[in-house]
């Protein structure tokens, strides 16, 4: 299963709908990049890694849109669906690194406008199949670190649906089941879109995983009592120090994992990391609409009061000193993170 593909023969863009799931499962089709920003904003398709791999089809798909006969024209056009996309959400940077990638690819490209359109679509392409086999490569590192019987909490989802495929700290858990490692897991729910307890809990059914979805704060007391051995997320942004950006809710479980002496680890791509950015508090934090809190109904009704208001974090920031490390591509990378990121990324 792929959260995104591109059908060559009707050329658009086929995302699972991940606002459904898991009562129905839906493809939807884009001819548009204006209409894959709005999936993006909308989360029809969500997590960091297929964020950034509907970027990249969403510029591919801007070419064959253009009309330009010119490769300065037919580049101005790529700019403006650039810059289109790149509004569509702002934390996770993987939407900005897949459109810069596509545009650096465009300005270097030598050939005939038909020719870049298509070496366009193939980089996307590559972009998706990238993902993948990187995907199960840092899962393959991760499961390491996974013993048989633990039990491990996991927040938001990160498996295949936050990816193009298999997933980060989702894959983590999946390769060491499929490695014949017993665990259990237990699925923060994620308040309010509820990827936990849709889109994770829906994923460890296929996979045969056995879990409990758990309540946003349950974690804390499950770990106290001595019920957890790990704790595993994703990451949606990673600063230079080593803080990392991921679903709201990660800050308050590492710090849960951090009083207990539980190792937590951040999964991610190094793809995720920005470079640029020396530290965690100056990652843009999304808020979204307060009506994703306020519907939240009980016995068919709404829960709050008619005029109540809400915020509505989509992320936070956990500090460096609280993760225990981080599962990349490259390995496992432990703290110091600034230094031992450099050195990861020559190996
Ligand atoms: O708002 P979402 O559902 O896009 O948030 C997703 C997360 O926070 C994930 O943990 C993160 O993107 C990593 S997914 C591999």
């Amino acid at each position: 299963m792929r959260t995104i593909t591109w059908n060559d023969e009707k050329q658009t863009i086929e995302m699972i709908d991940q606002r459904i799931l898991p009562r129905e499962f839906e493809i939807l089709s884009y001819d548009d990049y204006a209409g894959v920003a709005d999936a993006i904003r909308s989360m029809v398709i969500r997590g960091a890694p297929a964020i950034g791999a509907a970027a990249a089809y969403g510029m591919a798909m801007a070419g064959y849109q253009s009309g330009a006969t010119t490769s300065e024209t037919l580049l101005t056009d790529l700019q403006d669906a650039a810059d289109f996309l790149n509004q569509a959400r702002p934390t996770a940077v993987n939407l900005s690194w897949a459109v810069r990638r596509m545009l650096a690819a465009a300005e270097a490209f030598e050939g005939t406008t038909d020719e870049l359109r298509g070496h366009l679509l193939r980089l996307a392409k590559d972009i998706a199949d990238e993902d993948v086999e990187i995907n199960k490569r840092l899962a393959t590192y991760g499961a390491e670190l996974i013993e048989d019987g633990d039990h491990i909490v996991h927040h938001c989802n990160t498996g295949a649906l936050a990816t193009v495929d298999w997933g980060t700290a989702l894959g983590v858990i999946r390769m060491a089941h499929e490695q014949g490692k017993r665990i259990h897991v237990f699925v923060d729910e994620t308040r309010p879109r509820l990827q936990g307890a849709r889109l994770t809990a829906w994923e460890l059914d296929q996979y045969g995983i056995p879990y409990d979805i758990i309540t946003d704060g349950s974690s804390g007391y499950l770990m106290r009592t001595g019920q957890v051995q790990k704790v595993v997320f994703g990451a949606d942004r990673v600063a230079a120090n080593g803080d990392v950006a991921n679903k709201i809710g990660t800050y308050m479980l590492a710090l849960a994992a951090y009083d207990n002496g539980i190792p937590a680890y951040s999964v991610l791509p190094v793809s995720t990391i920005d470079f640029d950015l020396p530290r965690g508090d100056l990652i843009p934090i999304e808020e979204r609409d307060g009506d994703e809190v306020l519907g939240l109904t009980l016995m068919g009704e709404l829960v709050a009061p008619e005029n109540a208001t809400a915020r509505n974090f989509a992320f936070d920031v956990t500090p460096n000193r609280l993760i225990s490390g981080w599962v990349t591509e490259k390995g496992v990378i432990y703290p110091p993170f600034d230094v031992n990121m450099q050195a990861a990324m020559k190996g």
